[in-house]
């Protein structure tokens, strides 16, 4: 933990393209910190919608200003009727992340975000309504149920959870979401934030600068590596199969999902946290299958190519033991890293120059334009 990857190569990588106050990744010798403090000190102490305030506001709250706050984001759960219409009218086959896309983007057109003087406000409004998004539509094109989303509990992961399983979560499940949702909330310039800085360095609304943040994270080698390793491992049979597929795939030199960091180049300080979560969970369901497979993936990758599980290897067997479908797992991502994504749009704007970078020019020599009835 700790070590990063040298400073060179395609995909930008270790450039610096900016300035941050919200997060190390990797820096001398800690794995990862939101404002200074460790990741796992946070998970131990804290509740998600304490980070959240601090990545949003700069600063630990009061016990007061955490009640405060936790009570703002829940009367903040509702869903505009157009909203809710317009989720209704999107198709069951449709990708869950398409949808929170969509959700976002129309809350833009309904609460607009005019000025800047009311960006705390924008953030805070789509953090405490993107469970509500998700669910609200997948309950109503898988059950046919027009959901409640003013539910009354507490925390956003028990929220999430209510609406999906239509009851309220028990203690272990809701411990989990909020070490899941904390683990997500932030991590630097990845492929995500980094869009959403780019769009806010054109003085851009907040809703778009998080919807195209959420079109980012779709992809399977960013937020869409939670579903794509899940898929695999709930092929595996056992650990032998597990570990003969593995080779396999190796062997053919694919890319295995759940694996690798772009930054980390030993371990992923998340990985070790949700593991051990997953592994109490697996006791609590009675697994005996899916995370005895997974420990066994973790070796093989481990002794064959030095690659190390990231946050998403473990989060599909944790999402899996509390009975969240697979399709849900990447739009979780995004009910925890909206945090990271606002606090980066408005940490842009604070000091903002418009991101434009330069390309190295590998087309052809300058030449005329043949007359079209010249062409062949
Ligand atoms: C995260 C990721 C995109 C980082 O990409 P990167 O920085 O370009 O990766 P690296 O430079 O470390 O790759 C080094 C080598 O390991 C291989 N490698 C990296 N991750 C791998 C994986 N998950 N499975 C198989 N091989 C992998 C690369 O193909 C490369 O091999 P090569 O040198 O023969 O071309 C990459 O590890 C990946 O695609 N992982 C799977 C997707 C994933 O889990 N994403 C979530 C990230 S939190």
């Amino acid at each position: 933990m700790g070590s990063t990857k040298p400073l060179t190569g395609a995909g930008l990588r270790g450039q610096v393209a900016g300035k941050t106050a919200l997060s190390t990744v990797g820096v001398s010798g800690s794995g990862l910190t939101y404002r200074g403090y460790d990741i796992k000190d946070l998970v131990e102490h804290c509740e998600f919608e304490e980070v959240a305030y601090l990545i949003l506001k700069g600063k630990l709250p009061t016990r007061d200003e955490l009640l405060a706050y936790k009570s703002k984001l829940k009367s903040l759960r509702r869903l505009p009727g157009e909203l809710k219409s317009a989720l209704e009218n999107i198709p069951a086959n449709a990708h869950p992340m398409d949808v929170m896309r969509t959700g976002c983007s129309m809350l833009g057109n309904l609460e607009t975000e005019l000025d800047f003087s009311d960006q705390e406000d924008a953030a805070d409004r789509l953090l405490a309504i993107f469970p509500s998004i998700i669910c609200y539509w997948y309950r109503y094109n898988h059950d046919g149920v027009r959901i409640d989303e003013n539910t009354d509990d507490g925390s956003i992961g028990a929220h999430f959870l209510h609406m999906l399983h239509d009851e309220t979560p028990k203690a272990l499940h809701e411990t989990v979401m909020n070490v899941s949702l904390i683990l997500y909330a932030e991590h630097e310039f990845n492929a995500s934030t980094f869009t959403a800085r780019v769009c806010a360095s054109t003085l851009s609304d907040m809703h778009s600068c998080i919807t195209g943040a959420i079109g980012s994270l779709r992809g399977p080698l960013h937020g869409g590596a939670n579903e794509a390793a899940m898929d695999m491992i709930a092929k595996f049979n056992g650990p032998d199969h597990a570990e003969r597929e593995m080779l396999g795939m190796l062997e053919r030199k694919e890319k295995i999902m759940g694996f690798g960091h772009a930054i980390y180049s030993e371990s992923d300080p998340r990985n070790e946290i949700i593991k051990g979560w997953s592994e109490k969970l697996a006791d609590d369901v009675g697994d005996s299958a899916l995370y005895p497979v997974s420990v066994r993936c973790e070796e093989v990758m481990w002794r064959e190519k030095r690659l190390f599980c990231n946050a998403d290897f473990f989060h599909a067997s944790a999402y899996h033991f509390m009975g969240i479908p697979t399709k849900l797992f990447t739009p979780i991502f995004v009910m925890s890293r909206v945090t990271g994504w606002a606090a980066h749009v408005m940490e842009q704007r604070a000091d903002n120059r418009i991101i434009r970078p330069s390309a190295e020019y590998v087309g052809e020599a300058p030449r005329r334009v043949q007359p079209i009835s010249e062409r062949s």
